[in-house]
């Protein structure tokens, strides 16, 4: 893990603090209210995104032993995860190949599944054991009729997959070395202590709000924004970008101490991983990480955002995950209330408002909205999204290569 370049960030944090600055975007920037509300476009960022990037799909806790399974639909691709016998991850298209009735559904534990139509068995690891009274059935080579798979790939305690089983771009090469910065939370050994899924506006609109903290203040001022510094600097990986506060102190809170550490005085070697961590960390297209303390515990939720079936729909599972699993019945009612509380904001602040701008917005009266200097999170996300949703197949490849070099300098 590059412990260096998270070390580097803090100091650029802590300078800005310290200096009372931040870093600004070029010029504001103007994105035409259409690409929130155009149908066209949306069912062609289904496709060029979300069937054709690779997405996070799972925390590994959420399958931490083997058999574990969960089935997902995804921009209308039915996908099941399994954690297979050796201890790695496989996705495939959740379809039995008889006729293509999904095979499994929710989440369990299981090393092999029978299809409730016909009958036929696979394994975990996508083979077709068993065709049901197969003599009846007639000759068929059982190789060649495993489940469909999908490239997949582990890292940082995190699981992504390609919906598209002929996509030839590397994983890793997507992430940019992004990976490597996130397994600094060393979420492989976390656990999962709840989860829950959200109802929330068009995608883009829902996920500007992960990537601004000029919110902050002003739309959750009731409940945590109040105190909140509205300013962030953006550090980018390819398309996915860590947006932290520019300040000199690390707040640091848990159920001893609530206190504010000044990092001007702190030597780099002192400096925690839950200090070098702090702020969002964003995983294009829609992901979102961030750290809360729940009973004292230390904690995170990984807000994993999906389009809906219409262009003003979106829905989001929130994953809390937690270092260490809370032990007594205190410690689990206050990471309850946490993470409850996280619903509420994001449910009737966040959301609520995402939804009323989004039909406001579909009145087509606004012909664009705006991104100033100080909000380059979304500006840099507007742009990927522009940009890989007109990429053909041939410059994904490119543009990722291109980028995992320049963030290899
Ligand atoms: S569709 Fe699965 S056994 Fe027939
Ligand atoms: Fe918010």
């Amino acid at each position: 893990m590059s412990h260096q370049e998270l070390i580097n960030m803090t100091r650029s944090l802590v300078a800005h603090g310290a200096a009372g600055t931040m870093e600004y975007a070029d010029e504001v920037v103007r994105v035409p209210a259409a690409a929130y509300t155009d149908e066209a476009l949306f069912e062609r960022e289904k496709k060029q995104i979300f069937r054709r990037l690779p997405l996070m799909v799972a925390p590994s806790c959420e399958l931490p032993n083997p058999g574990d399974y969960k089935a997902m639909d995804i921009c209308g691709v039915p996908l099941l995860l399994t954690r297979q016998k050796n201890g790695t991850i496989g996705a495939f298209l959740n379809m039995c190949t008889h006729r293509g009735n999904p095979l499994a559904d929710g989440c369990g534990n299981a090393s092999r599944f029978t299809c409730g139509y016909h009958g036929w068995t696979f394994k975990n690891d996508g083979d077709l054991l068993g065709v049901a009274d197969s003599k009846d059935f007639g000759k068929i080579d059982k190789a060649a009729h495993c489940l469909k798979r999908f490239p997949v790939f582990e890292s940082a305690g995190l699981i992504w997959a390609t919906l598209d089983p002929d996509s030839i771009l590397d994983i890793a090469d997507y992430l940019c070395g992004y990976d490597d910065l996130l397994s600094a939370f060393g979420f492989e050994s976390w656990h999962l202590f709840s989860q829950r899924t959200l109802a929330g506006p068009n995608w883009k609109t829902a996920y500007d709000g992960y990537l601004d903290f000029y919110h902050l203040p002003v739309l959750h001022k009731d409940t945590f924004g109040a105190d909140f510094y509205n300013r962030a600097n953006y550090f980018a990986w390819g398309p996915h970008q860590r947006l932290s506060t520019p300040s000199k102190y690390a707040v640091k809170v848990s159920s001893e101490d609530d206190l504010q550490i000044d990092l001007t005085e702190v030597a780099d070697e002192d400096i925690s991983y839950e200090v070098l961590v702090q702020g969002v960390w964003t995983i294009f297209p829609h992901i979102s990480i961030a750290s809360f303390y729940g009973g004292g515990l230390r904690g995170a939720m990984i807000s994993q955002l999906f389009p809906g079936n219409k262009v003003g729909e979106s829905f989001t599972t929130q994953f809390y995950v937690m270092e260490n699993e809370p032990d007594d019945e205190e410690k689990i009612k206050a990471a309850h209330e946490q993470f409850d509380f996280l619903e509420i904001v994001v449910r009737d602040e966040d959301y609520k408002t995402g939804k009323r701008q989004h039909e406001a917005l579909q009145s087509g009266l606004l012909k664009e909205v705006l991104f100033g200097r100080n909000e380059r999170g979304g500006q840099v996300f507007h742009q990927w999204v522009e940009k890989l949703t007109n990429a053909s197949d041939d410059d994904l490849l490119e543009i990722f290569a291109h980028e995992k070099a320049e963030a290899a300098e």
